[in-house]
């Protein structure tokens, strides 16, 4: 046992992994001394993080993989075992949000597709993640402060973190007694594509930065440090938790 924050010799499965904060927490795990598996859609954007991880040498197998499918899951957690034997850490991070709208005008398809990636995904992933994993092991899930409170307008969305969380708080109880751990970061409003819509608006910026006590929105990097901690060993009687990332905007 080691309070040290490192990931020397483990393999951490990071979802979302081609930019934001699945790339900062894919880079800063690398640095850790993981290797890391990069998963998202696309293979060019994972292409492009796998050779930025290589030239600072690091070790990373970038493989493309819809998260919302759980047949691409399932092979994603070949390949990666096939490269690595064992995975240690699986950081459930992809999540989408096609819908922003009163909660009940959201149409079939659109809350289909919010619950197929942000919640069918994670439990898909965790599942083959636990089939192959020993006591260590260590699972973070990507929610949000939305999933803690009402969330006007990303009604859906926040449901499939309010799920996340509880999917976190569950799994940490049913598989606390072999070893493996399970808890999430909630971030708050942090620059990346995803927040776009809110980030270049204005007055929803302006308006979300006055209600922050650090009066500005987040980095991926300053979400990614939490992660490594989790899935180290240094965080090894931390299990079930929901660790809030956000300014301070959700204090009070
Ligand atoms: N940014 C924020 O303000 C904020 C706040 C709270 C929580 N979060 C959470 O943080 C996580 C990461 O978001 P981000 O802000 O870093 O977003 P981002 O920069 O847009 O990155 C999203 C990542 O997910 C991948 N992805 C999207 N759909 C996918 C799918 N179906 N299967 C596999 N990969 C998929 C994307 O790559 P491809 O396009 O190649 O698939 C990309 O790598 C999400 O869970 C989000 O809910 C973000």
């Amino acid at each position: 046992m080691t309070a040290e924050i490192s990931l020397e010799g483990r393999t951490i499965l990071i979802s979302g992994a081609s930019r934001g904060i699945g790339l900062a927490i894919a880079e800063a795990s690398a640095a850790a001394g993981a290797n890391v598996v990069l998963a998202s859609r696309k293979q060019d954007g994972l292409d492009v993080a796998a050779s930025a991880i290589r030239e600072q040498g690091g070790t990373a197998l970038p493989v493309a993989c819809h998260m919302g499918h759980p047949d691409e899951v399932a092979a994603l957690f070949d390949r990666a075992a096939a490269e690595f034997g064992e995975i240690h850490g699986l950081v459930n991070n992809a999540a989408t949000n096609p819908y922003f709208g009163p909660l009940l005008g959201i149409e079939e398809p659109a809350f289909d597709k919010t619950v197929e990636v942000n919640l069918k995904g994670p439990l898909t992933a965790s599942r083959h993640f636990v089939d192959q994993a020993s006591a260590g092991a260590s699972i973070v899930n990507v929610a949000s402060i939305m999933g803690q409170i009402a969330a006007p307008l990303q009604g859906a969305y926040a449901m499939t973190k309010a799920g996340l969380i509880s999917m976190t708080r569950t799994l940490a109880h049913e598989l606390g007694p072999v070893g493996v751990r399970v808890n999430a970061i909630a971030p708050g409003l942090v620059e990346t594509r995803f927040a776009s819509a809110l980030i270049e608006n204005p007055e929803l910026s302006q308006g979300f930065i006055d209600r922050t006590p650090l009066r500005r929105h987040g980095q991926p990097d300053e979400i990614a440090g939490a992660a490594v901690y989790m899935l180290s060993e240094a965080a090894s009687f931390m299990t079930g938790h929901i660790m809030v990332i956000d300014g301070g905007v959700s204090s009070g």
